[in-house]
């Protein structure tokens, strides 16, 4: 018998418990022993709950119980998790977690203490809820120079943009439905302004290149300017608005970012709607592999922490290889980096427009007193300066 922890017993925690339940003759098997939960972890009482019994409020317990050797971490922020699961890596317990803020903080300082104590550091929930991802970049692509990943890695921000194209509802109308949902948190500027994507793709970039990506070097721009206008244009050139996030290698430098693009129809990331995510890999031998599935919700989420849960089961007292350096990789900024735009200016600009721009595609979308048009590849820093030159209403960039 195994025994496991989990710590906070809130959407993805509870899910946990379900998962294990629910697939129990599944979980069993395939872990080669039965897994039993032994405690649950939460500063609530949960009174009438299956598993009220299973509830302590004092982490002690739980970390001086040498049964315990697999802790399932679904409480979520730094502060107490990374406390928690530093001592529990100490004392040879592992820890699945769906914590992306963590991971993407403290991911090879915890992978090392893991390491050092011959138990595991897993996150496979962290990124993109139930998808598979974290697994294939460290077992299934260990052939692969990986030198592209792109992906739709947040699930609220990807319900309001397909909602938005698909009703022509504006931006804070389709929020405050997606908040009535439940899909977006009350506060939703983790989602909306592109950090969750951000940490999600700073521990993506980090398994491509096996050092620290920081994401406070990446590039971060949300999708709270995206209006029904934007969309307009997008319709009238066959592409749609998605928010990317995406990290390239070049000759050895890398660059990463999240920002919404308009991506046409033969993209394969096109047709990702609503909650779903999917990320694109490139590998120099492969080529592109996409993976796609709900990237958020309690048991999409759940079932990839109990599928750590049970590698950690297979692995007990030994480590699962994960490359993922504590040195940092020096990004190279975004300045440099070509590709087209979209732009939209006053009317009286038009003719300014192309003088500036030169080569420049128009879309017809009758939007009134608006021109709008798709530029020639060029770098950020000549867009910038250009766009600052005419003085532009908006633009996105084009993938
Ligand atoms: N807020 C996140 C999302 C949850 O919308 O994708 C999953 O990390």
């Amino acid at each position: 018998m195994i025994q496991v922890a989990v710590m906070g017993y809130g959407t993805v925690g509870s899910g946990v418990v379900e998962v294990i339940e629910k697939n129990k003759e599944e979980i069993n098997k395939k872990s080669g022993e039965p897994i039993n939960i032994k405690y649950i972890l939460d500063l609530r009482d949960f009174p009438g709950d299956p598993y009220a019994d299973k509830i302590t409020h004092d982490v002690e317990e739980i970390l001086n119980d040498s049964e315990v050797k697999i802790i399932c971490e679904t409480m979520g922020g730094l502060k107490p998790a990374y406390d928690f699961t530093r001592r529990a890596l100490l004392s040879g317990k592992s820890v699945c977690t769906s914590n992306k803020e963590l991971v993407a903080t403290y991911g090879p300082e915890l992978i090392k203490i893991a390491h050092e104590n011959n138990c595991n550091y897993l996150f496979e929930a962290s990124v993109g809820g139930g998808i598979p991802i974290i697994r294939p970049l460290n077992y299934s692509l260990t052939a692969e120079k990986i030198d592209a990943i792109t992906g739709i890695l947040n699930g609220t921000t990807n319900y309001i943009l397909s909602k938005m194209e698909k009703d022509g509802a504006c931006y804070d109308e389709v929020l405050k439905e997606a908040q009535e949902k439940g899909y977006a948190e009350r506060n939703p500027e983790a989602d909306v302004e592109g950090y969750d994507a951000c940490r999600k793709i700073a521990i993506l970039s980090s398994l491509m290149c096996g050092k620290t990506m920081k994401y406070q070097d990446i590039y971060t721009e949300g999708i709270t300017k995206i209006t029904t206008t934007d969309f307009a244009y997008a319709h009238a050139c066959g592409k749609t608005i998605k928010l990317l996030a995406l990290s390239r290698e070049e000759d050895g430098k890398y660059y990463a970012m999240v920002a919404p693009f308009m991506i046409s129809k033969s993209h394969p990331l096109y047709m990702v709607n609503g909650v779903f995510n999917a990320v694109c890999v490139h590998g120099n031998m492969l080529g592109d592999s996409m993976y796609y599935g709900r990237g958020a919700g309690k048991l999409p989420t759940a079932s990839a922490v109990v599928s750590d849960v049970v590698d950690c089961a297979r692995h007990i007292g030994k480590v699962i290889m994960c490359f993922w350096d504590a040195e940092e990789v020096a990004l190279t900024g975004i300045d440099r980096t070509s590709r087209r735009f979209f732009v939209r200016v006053p009317l009286e600009k038009e003719k300014e427009a192309i003088h500036v721009f030169e080569k420049v595609s128009v879309i017809e979308a009758d939007v009134p007193g608006e021109f709008g048009f798709i530029t020639d590849e060029m770098t950020e820093a000549e867009f910038n300066e250009k766009a600052g030159k005419l003085g532009i209403i908006s633009r996105i960039r084009v993938e």
